[in-house]
């Protein structure tokens, strides 16, 4: 008899999974970019990515957790004991994205209270920046912002109670709240925003391919980072919630199915935010592209814009915030499983301690995030953990397995041996071929970028990302990207116990249904 948690139903699972996807990447980053790299004609290279990249990499993932029915470090240790550092490395990156993730959860949680009466006012921008932030100038931080830490706390009670009440009766339970409410509030905002005067232009500017674009390297590469964000693929995520499947499992489907939510779910994104753009662009006489903008920038100050415009404002403004802390919430508790399943079984102690231990750290870290230099640190670390966190591991993972061990005929087997949908050398190619070489050219790309800078048209000036100072750069971009490496050569150095400590059965704490 398993004695490893596992979800109670596939439904279960499938919404813990699209729970961890369908998050703040989904609502404020998908129609940004979408519009940026070439409109309508993005999709193509989006679809592109989802089906050679996206669900191929979603189907290896829960191949390599219901396989090897262990959180990351240890699944791919099984594996070979020459890649546990590469999950090691992908739960230290969650572990970063999770001390600041929850911030972006606290400030939606007040601006859903400041709502009502809209309090920003008549300058959102400022009242972001100034009243609400306070924020300082790039490398100070100034002093702790008792508006941002005390949601903050509220998120990380939250995530602590959820996780603490186990895979079934905590994770699964809270994702079958979650996830339908989100839907249904964010189709009621969709609704309304697709019948304010000047949506069709919104939508116009949204869909209008811009087929020139198609050719650019960048458009590609924009589509598969956004796919590897918002499918959580490479955090270490999803090879954990697929290890507390039940053996008689299919596999293939559930990736189908989750990939296409969590894309069905950033296209109504994309419609909802530019119906409301274009309704802001004719409230205002601009074009919907001088509107545009993704991002904090989108939800917490070109949002409550448009939200002052609307009728009803208080009422859709709760709506939009309330969605961010639904969609963010459902991600961020699965960015902090990652590391609680790995400490516990790698230190051999119960889920209990590894939650204290794991999450607490990461909520003392996300302390430095609360004051007032915290929007720019965010800005910093996640661009870097992004890019070199997150597609950088991914791309080493897919080499690892294709190409080192070897393992995707063996997966296949595996993979074939439970599912419905029998994959083919297709797969195959996406994961040997097609993924290694795009993500190798993002990578090269990125770095070209980041190490040659751009040279200010005003100023003359050689800037690097952000246009942060060098030295704060490298300080909180570079060594938190570097030390994400480190750490997962350290853990790996440590021995597993004979026989680990995992989340049992047991760990589900008794609720009532
Ligand atoms: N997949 C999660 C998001 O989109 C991390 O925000």
């Amino acid at each position: 008899m398993e004695n490893r948690s596992q979800w109670g139903t596939r439904l279960g699972f499938l919404l813990a999974a699209m729970g961890s996807a369908i998050g703040l990447g989904n609502i404020w980053r998908f129609p940004a970019t979408a519009y940026e790299n070439g409109g309508g004609a993005f999709f193509l290279p989006y679809l592109f990515a989802l089906l050679t990249a996206g669900i191929p990499l979603l189907i290896m993932e829960y191949t390599i957790g219901h396989k090897f029915r262990g959180s990351a470090p240890r699944s791919y240790s099984k594996l070979s004991k020459g890649m546990e550092w590469i999950g090691w490395w992908q739960v230290a990156v969650s572990f970063v994205i999770s001390a600041y993730y929850p911030i972006i959860i606290a400030w939606a949680i007040m601006y859903s209270y400041f709502s009502f009466g809209t309090k920003w006012g008549d300058d959102p921008t400022g009242f972001f920046v100034g009243d609400y932030l306070n924020l300082a100038d790039a490398g100070t931080f100034g002093s702790m912002v008792p508006s941002v830490l005390w949601p903050l706390l509220a998120v990380w009670a939250v995530v602590f109670i959820i996780l603490g009440l186990g895979i079934k009766k905590g994770i699964e339970i809270a994702n079958k709240i979650f996830i339908p409410a989100l839907v249904i509030l964010f189709l009621i905002i969709v609704i309304r925003a697709v019948t304010l005067p000047g949506a069709l232009e919104g939508l116009d500017a949204f869909f209008k391919p811009d087929w020139s674009m198609i050719t650019e390297g960048k458009v590609w590469v924009a589509a598969y980072g956004q796919i590897f964000f918002s499918l959580s693929i490479a955090f270490a995520i999803m090879i954990t919630y697929a290890s507390y499947l039940p053996k008689k499992s299919d596999i293939t489907n559930n990736a189908f199915i989750t990939g296409f939510a969590n894309s069905s779910f950033e296209l109504l994104a994309g419609i909802g935010v530019f119906a409301a753009l274009g309704f802001m662009a004719s409230q205002t006489n601009q074009e919907v592209s001088e509107v545009v903008s993704g991002g904090v920038g989108l939800a917490f100050m070109v949002f409550p814009e448009i939200i002052s415009q609307m009728p009803a404002s208080g009422f859709f403004g709760f709506l939009f915030f309330a969605s961010l802390v639904l969609a963010g919430l459902s991600s961020m508790i699965s960015i902090s499983e990652t590391y609680v399943a790995a400490l516990q079984e790698k230190f051999n102690i119960s889920r209990g301690v590894s939650i204290a231990c794991g999450a607490g750290l990461a909520a003392i870290f996300s302390l430095f995030f609360a004051n007032q230099g915290g929007l720019n640190l965010l800005d910093t670390v996640d661009h870097f953990i992004n890019n070199y966190g997150v597609a950088l591991s991914g791309l080493f993972e897919v080499v690892a397995i294709a190409w080192f061990a070897k393992s995707l005929k063996d997966f296949q087997n595996h993979a074939d041996s439970v599912s419905d949908i029998k994959l083919g050398l297709w797969w195959r190619i996406c994961l040997g071929i097609i993924t290694p070489a795009v993500l190798g050219y993002m990578m090269l790309q990125n770095l070209k970028t980041e190490l040659t800078g751009k040279v200010n048209a005003e100023t003359g000036a050689l800037e690097f990302y952000g246009a942060y100072p060098v030295d704060y750069l490298f300080n909180y971009g570079w060594v938190v990207a570097i030390a994400a490496i480190l750490v997962g050569a350290l853990f790996t150095a440590k021995k597993w116990p004979k026989q680990p400590k995992e989340a049992k059965k047991s760990d589900d704490k008794e609720v009532a249904q």
